[in-house]
């Protein structure tokens, strides 16, 4: 080991009162003297929780990082950090990523750690953790839970992008409640996070990408022992990491960032990715704009036949060879020297590896769809960007002008979508507003939303939709997202009226309300736009000072690091 002060030293080797303090205490859980006398202290960040379902594994899954903390020499310590379950968290999970990686940020720093594990599986359990180790800045190794098993139902797979379909057969007719509730059990029939390219497989793809994981980290299902395994091996790592003294900044560079874009092109990741990797470049120093993910996406092809831009589920995807086999397909184009956590580059890690089958990951030469990645459009309905996913948009969508149909807010939505008398065909532009990062607040997962039921009884499939919300990475649809700046923080689409011409143009990058700009301006100083504010407590706080969606919605005073220094003590 180097001559290098381990940081938990500033507790465990200290004499005197202060250090009685630091260890008798700990000693309470039968912890011999020698844990303390200098070896790497290793805190593993658990999400588990059972209102988290995703990571309802991962008391287990932490057991195997500890064999392996304590076989390299370190000293395991788990720890809770708030977590946050997608399925059941209200308004939304998205409101509480910001506020978990303030809990991950002083709980890090706050106490004698050398080292991190974070233990990440449900979509906002990954960026939040992350964010917030980035801004204490130790060595940090990323575990996730990984996807579930496929789900069966009667004789077929399964996954949540099915579930958006049954609902829309459900509202056009075609099947019955009761026949959508018998795939509630089929669907999630083992731990693990949801089973296709969804948020939560697109955060695992990503710090796999950046280079935060052990390879293989992304795919491997949930329930497959080489999950313990790759646990019990990133417990060694991290001793490896303190010892190495590499850190998150020596890992997360510009380079390494611009990787993670277009890897996550070519596998048709999730929308949400937008916002979490520019809220981790953030807090970590890194310039990253929205125009970067279109930028980089360019040229990349899609070549992971995933859900929901493809056929397969994330349990195909490992055993065609995961993540490690795209990486490798990419090599000619991507950084190869970006450092790895295991102190390899990705071509180091990645050339040698092979693919199992070819209809789940094929080449750059002969990929499943040229039109990849994330599309960020600008125009004067957002005039700071929005996002369209054109994998799983519809081609002949992708240049359309319609007529608005306009929903005020989410209620307004429910209140009159199923209406006979609603003013809407299939050339309409359905445009939600208030449902951005302050107006809902939290911003939801609500962009793809479900279509008239009038037109779903037509046959019509897909329409142009557009909003200031997010889409589940688990949708689809022709759906424009995340415009900037939302209604509630005056941007034009608050002040767009039914009938108002909208033109989506995806080759130009246009998205556009044909008004002209002294009209828009006299609408919007007609229009008083409100904002229902919280009066208190963290809403009060993420309201005032969160940022808008084409800067990754972190608060404000969040960016950027204070490092892992704390020179008082307690008593
Ligand atoms: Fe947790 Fe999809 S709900 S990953
Ligand atoms: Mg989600």
């Amino acid at each position: 080991m180097e001559e290098q002060q381990l940081r938990s030293a500033g507790w465990f080797g200290r004499t005197g009162k202060d250090g009685f303090i630091y260890r008798a205490w700990m000693k309470k859980q039968g912890i011999p003297s020698y844990e303390f006398s200098g070896k790497p202290v290793i805190g593993i960040c658990n999400t588990w929780s059972e209102l988290t379902p995703c990571n309802s594994h991962f008391r287990q899954l932490a057991e195997f990082v500890k064999k392996g903390v304590l076989e390299a020499g370190g000293f395991p310590v788990e720890f809770p950090v708030m977590s946050l379950g997608e399925t059941l968290m209200k308004p939304t999970a998205m409101l509480y990523r910001n506020l978990a990686s303030m809990d991950v940020e002083e709980s890090i720093r706050a106490n004698p750690l050398d080292g991190v594990v974070l233990l990440c599986g449900c979509d906002k359990t990954t960026p939040s953790l992350v964010m917030g180790a980035c801004s204490v800045n130790l060595p940090t190794i990323v575990v996730s839970g990984g996807p579930m098993l496929t789900g069966r139902h009667k004789g077929k797979s399964i996954s949540t992008s099915d579930l958006w379909r049954f609902s829309e057969e459900v509202r056009s007719g075609h099947m019955t409640n009761e026949q959508m509730m018998l795939a509630e059990a089929g669907m999630c029939r083992s731990d693990g996070h949801c089973a296709v390219m969804g948020t939560a497989s697109t955060m695992a793809c990503m710090v796999e990408s950046l280079g935060l994981s052990l390879p293989h980290n992304a795919a491997i299902p949930a329930p497959d022992a080489a999950r313990k395994v790759l646990a019990q091996l990133s417990g060694i790592e991290i001793v490896n990491m303190v010892k190495k003294n590499l850190k998150l900044s020596d890992i997360l560079t510009r380079e390494a960032f611009e990787n993670a874009i277009k890897i996550n092109a070519a596998i048709g990741g999730s929308t949400n990715f937008v916002l979490h990797l520019l809220a981790i470049a953030g807090r970590i120093g890194v310039p990253l704009s929205i125009e970067d993910f279109d930028r980089f996406s360019q040229g990349i092809p899609l070549i992971a036949n995933l859900q929901p831009s493809g056929l397969y589920f994330m349990e195909d995807f490992y055993y065609a060879g995961g993540l490690p086999v795209v990486i490798k397909e990419l090599l000619p184009q991507l950084h190869n020297d970006c450092i790895t956590v295991n102190g390899k580059t990705i071509k180091e890690n990645f050339e040698g590896v092979e693919c199992y089958n070819g209809d789940v990951i094929t080449s750059v030469e002969k990929p499943f769809n040229t039109t990849s990645g994330i599309v960020v459009l600008k125009g004067n309905i957002c005039e700071e960007g929005a996002v369209l996913k054109p994998s799983a948009a519809s081609i002949r969508l992708m240049q359309h002008t319609g007529k608005a149909v306009v929903f005020e807010d989410i209620d307004d939505y429910k209140h009159k979508i199923n209406d006979e008398e609603l003013d809407v065909d299939e050339n309409s532009v359905l445009i939600l507003k208030n449902v951005g990062p302050k107006g809902y607040p939290g911003m939801p997962e609500v962009g793809n939303m479900g279509l008239p039921a009038k037109l779903l009884a037509k046959g019509v499939t897909d329409m142009v939709r557009i909003s200031d919300g997010r889409m589940s990475g688990t949708g689809f649809g022709t759906v424009v997202l995340h415009v900037s700046p939302e209604a509630a923080a005056g941007g034009t689409l608050a002040i767009i009226q039914d009938g108002d011409e909208i033109t989506l143009d995806v080759e130009k990058r246009l998205l556009q309300v044909h008004l002209s700009d002294e009209e828009i301006a006299r609408r919007k100083q007609s229009k008083n736009v409100q904002v229902t504010m919280a009066e208190r407590g963290y809403v009060y706080l993420y309201q005032t000072h969160v940022e808008q969606a084409h800067l990754g919605a972190d608060l404000d005073f969040l960016k950027g690091s204070s490092g892992s220094e704390v020179t008082r003590d307690s008593h």
